[in-house]
């Protein structure tokens, strides 16, 4: 089925929203390692931090795979997860959440040009980017010197 506004078809579309929602499956589950990879102190300072991480990513997640159903195709999910299992200290998780953070945001500004042209999708997408910046920002704030 041809979408009639994007350049892509629905089906393409379908694909590239696996490919978020891949992101997003991966990241919550490296939130939920990094989080039993922390260990002493610093587990009191990063915990929470970590754990609202998880669960909003979970909600992505969740966001993505509805749009995937909207558009009349069941999500499909493709995921290479490997996490050492090497201690942490809060600071070291926090770095490594704001890297597939920022490779998150990169994959829905990817996604935005895209999709261009066809409105409701250009905003959910454009909803995602807002969510993920607000992660980034939140994690650089906490990474300060
Ligand atoms: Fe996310």
């Amino acid at each position: 089925m041809e979408n009639s506004v994007s350049k892509l078809s629905t089906e393409e579309i379908a694909q590239e929203l696996n490919r978020a929602f891949a992101e997003e499956v991966e990241a919550a589950t490296r939130y939920l390692h990094l989080r039993s990879a922390v260990r002493g102190l610093d587990r009191v300072i990063v915990d929470r931090v970590l754990k609202d991480a998880f669960h909003e990513t979970i909600e992505h997640a969740e966001n993505i795979a509805q749009k995937i159903r909207s558009l009349g195709h069941v999500p499909k999910l493709d995921i290479r997860v490997n996490c050492p299992n090497e201690p942490l200290s809060g600071r070291e998780a926090l770095r490594q959440a704001l890297i597939f953070e920022e490779e998150a945001l990169e994959c829905y500004q990817d996604l935005l040009k895209k999709v261009e042209g066809d409105v409701p999708l250009e905003e959910f997408v454009r909803s995602q980017i807002a969510l993920e910046y607000e992660h980034v920002a939140q994690l650089k704030e906490l990474l300060v010197e």
